[in-house]
């Protein structure tokens, strides 16, 4: 048996994609078949008796453990993808990187009024990537219940920043 927690399970490199950035690497998490099933139930142990509609995922790690996590729940799944990816008629939302700038996109039909939504993303840094998807969610007029991540970088203001918008924010690791 192993005591090895979910951040055990993650590599930072260093100077990636740029100079100055200490990258979360999952795939490490992601390769591994104890670490892959901890980090998915403890992504869902918070929400444990609550009913969800749909998981959205924010791309590109967002879909691998969105995917898992609405297996779990048995709700459908909703991409949330970088523009121009998505084959239908979607809406746009702009936003700010911890390096870069982008657009996120969700097609216009992915989601009813009134439906509830788990977002989730392997990590929450500025919280811009977050908001983008959150804000696609309200406009489509479907509810974001709970916004869960692995990794959380407090210093860069992700969390206050989703909390100031009334989220409940779940990360398993800074
Ligand atoms: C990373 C990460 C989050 C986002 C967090 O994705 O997977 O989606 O950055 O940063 P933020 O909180 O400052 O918005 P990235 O933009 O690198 O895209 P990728 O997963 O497609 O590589
Ligand atoms: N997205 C934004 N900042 C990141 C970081 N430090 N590591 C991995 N993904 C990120």
């Amino acid at each position: 048996m192993t005591n090895k927690s979910v951040r055990d399970y993650i590599r930072t490199i260093v100077d990636f994609p740029h100079e100055g950035i200490l990258f979360r690497d999952v795939t490490t998490l992601f390769a591994d078949p104890r670490g892959f099933r901890i980090a998915i139930d403890q992504l869902l142990a918070p929400y444990a008796g609550m009913r969800f509609d749909k998981v959205a995922g924010l791309e590109a790690r967002g879909f691998i453990l969105g995917g898992a996590v609405a297996h779990q729940l048995s709700t459908g799944f909703v991409p949330i993808r970088k523009k121009g990816k998505l084959p239908g008629a979607t809406i746009s939302q702009s936003y700010k990187l911890e390096y870069g700038e982008a657009v996120v996109e969700v097609h216009d039909d992915a989601l009813q009024p009134g439906e509830k939504v788990l977002l989730v993303d392997d990590l929450l840094a500025t919280g811009g990537t977050a908001e983008a998807g959150i804000k696609l969610i309200e406009q489509l007029g479907a509810e974001v219940v709970g916004c869960a991540f692995v990794v959380d970088l407090p210093d860069l203001g992700g969390r206050k920043r989703l909390e100031g918008l009334g989220m409940e924010v779940h990360a398993l690791c800074a």
